[in-house]
């Protein structure tokens, strides 16, 4: 099965309880927290404190995107906030193992991503220790891009190399995912879809953008979710 993580850049913060609430009344699988350091990439997001007031509005599993240059020293209040994910970038951990037995030794699950220029072969290595492998399909920065359609390749590619293996870590798409591409990235090879600006700026509101996406992932919805 398939799963949605809606990006919570895209919220109106002001309501960023209701907003998390809408997406767990609508069926949404995960919380996906972009955190940005203005170093790593050109914009300054979100940190642990914002991870505490999802908790505070959901027990949806929350997904911490850490876009962050050696990420070690803050992971431990990422946990301790309550990210039960805890995804690290490639390009930003040069000693990536390390960083990885980090994350997992606070005891969240680990995910690794890759930018739209990293090759699927830099995972390698880390693939049979993590949960999640996080294919980057706009250059990480900011939310509302068109997706690069050429990232999916990189999903096919890493999605034969898990079937080789035999492994069964989830790859999740990241960035410009909407409806009009939705299928596309599963059929791809992905696992889990993020999604901000088709959640949260979706003409009806939050929850039929959730209800939009999670149709055309074939997930069954219940009619008071449909109601909704
Ligand atoms: C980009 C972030 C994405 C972003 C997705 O650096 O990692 O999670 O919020 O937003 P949309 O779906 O608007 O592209
Ligand atoms: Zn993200």
């Amino acid at each position: 099965m398939s799963l949605l993580a809606p990006s919570i850049l895209a919220a109106d913060l002001a309501h960023l309880g209701d907003e998390v609430s809408a997406c767990e009344e609508a069926g949404a699988d995960r919380i996906h927290i972009d955190i940005m350091d203005n170093r790593f990439v050109p914009n300054l997001t979100m940190g642990p404190e914002v991870v505490a007031a999802c908790r505070r509005s959901t027990s949806l599993l929350l997904e911490a995107h850490l876009m962050v240059e050696r990420p070690d020293g803050i992971i431990p209040r990422f946990r301790a906030a309550g990210a039960d994910l805890i995804t690290v970038h490639v390009e930003a951990c040069p000693e990536l193992q390390r960083t990885v037995d980090l994350v997992r030794a606070e005891g969240a699950d680990c995910g690794v991503g890759i930018n739209p220029a990293t090759p699927v072969e830099s995972l390698i290595d880390i693939l049979p220790e993590i949960s999640l492998a996080l294919v980057m399909t706009v250059e990480p920065g900011f939310g509302g891009q068109a997706l690069l359609v050429p990232t999916l390749a990189k999903v096919r590619r890493l999605r034969e190399m898990l079937e080789e293996r035999q492994l069964s870590c989830d790859i999740e798409v990241d960035g410009g995912v909407d409806p009009s591409n939705a299928q596309q990235c599963l059929v791809a090879g992905a696992s889990v879809l993020v999604a901000g600006t088709a959640v949260f700026k979706a003409s009806g509101g939050t929850r039929a953008g959730v209800s939009c996406l999670l149709d055309l992932m074939g997930r069954p919805q219940s009619e008071a979710v449909r109601r909704a």
